[in-house]
């Protein structure tokens, strides 16, 4: 008999996750990835015409760059309003995608709906890694192209989500984001329905004025860093934004009183078997 514990599990989990991501508007963070979504389009390379999914695209940076492409474009995030946001940006842009409201864990489209399925920091947040990796799998062709460019154990990502793991401790069981962001972790999780992975450690950089408009910034718009702040007690907010602030510092390139801040992450592109 099929055991269904961590199926209740995992849609409560999906349920609370969903209301962190739509507290705040992640669209003032997303600026922040548009290098990372041109990146990925070019190394992921879909062509004119071919059919591409953005996978919790949020306002829709990457669909936006593949629609540039004159390719045939759909996006799916589970916030309404980001989904409204990206539908705003391509009309504002004359662009046509198919933006929807969906989980990652269960894409509304047949069987190799796409030529190209790509995410940016995006399905790598799914509680249920395993359902969510055969979805990109279910969706793609054969022979057709997975992308993916997600966050790291080491450097700005890894600090940064650790500070905040430290305040919110992730729900038991659940494996974390950064298991998509390691060969080990990829191979795991799209071995069997991959011919080939190439994977390859990047840099973005993300733009602020001052270490403390990059505080501001998050505290204001990131949801995941507005439920820490909202959770715990006031002592314990003045440390999480201390620790917070210092990991902008320790990779902020600028000495100008500017924040140019490093962060490594990972791109993965996989051929579909
Ligand atoms: C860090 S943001 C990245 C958004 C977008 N890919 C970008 O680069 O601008 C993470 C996004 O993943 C979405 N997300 C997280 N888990 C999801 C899930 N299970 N299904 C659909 N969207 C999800 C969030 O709503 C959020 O928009």
């Amino acid at each position: 008999m099929k055991d269904n514990t961590n199926l209740a599990d995992y849609q409560k989990i999906t349920d609370q996750q969903q209301t962190t991501w739509a507290t705040g508007d992640f669209n003032e963070i997303a600026r922040q990835n548009v290098g990372m979504a041109e990146a990925l389009c070019q190394a992921a390379d879909p062509h004119p015409g071919q059919r591409v999914l953005d996978v919790a695209c949020g306002s829709g940076n990457l669909a936006l760059v593949a629609a540039r492409r004159y390719c045939q474009v759909a996006g799916i995030d589970y916030v309404p309003g980001l989904i409204e946001r990206a539908q705003w940006r391509a009309a504002a842009d004359g662009l046509e995608v198919d933006f929807r409201v969906a989980d990652a864990q269960a894409l509304p489209y047949p069987d190799a709906s796409f030529d190209v399925v790509l995410s940016v920091y995006g399905v790598q947040f799914a509680p249920d890694q395993e359902k969510a990796a055969s979805e990109l799998l279910r969706v793609c062709r054969p022979g057709g192209k997975i992308g993916l460019a997600g966050p790291i154990p080491e450097g700005w990502s890894g600090d940064f989500f650790a500070t905040h793991g430290r305040y919110a401790p992730p729900p038991p069981g659940v494996k974390p984001p950064l298991r998509w962001g390691t060969d080990e972790g990829l191979n795991e999780l799209l071995g069997d329905g991959v011919r080939a992975i190439e994977s390859k450690q990047l840099v973005s950089l993300q733009y602020y004025r001052s270490v403390g408009h990059a505080l501001d910034v998050f505290c204001s718009y990131f949801g995941p860093t507005m439920r820490v702040l909202q959770k715990v007690d006031a002592e314990t907010r003045q440390r999480f934004l201390g620790e917070l602030k210092a990991v902008f510092g320790r990779y902020n390139q600028a000495a100008n009183g500017a924040a140019i801040v490093e962060n490594h992450y990972l791109q993965a592109v996989a051929t579909r078997a």
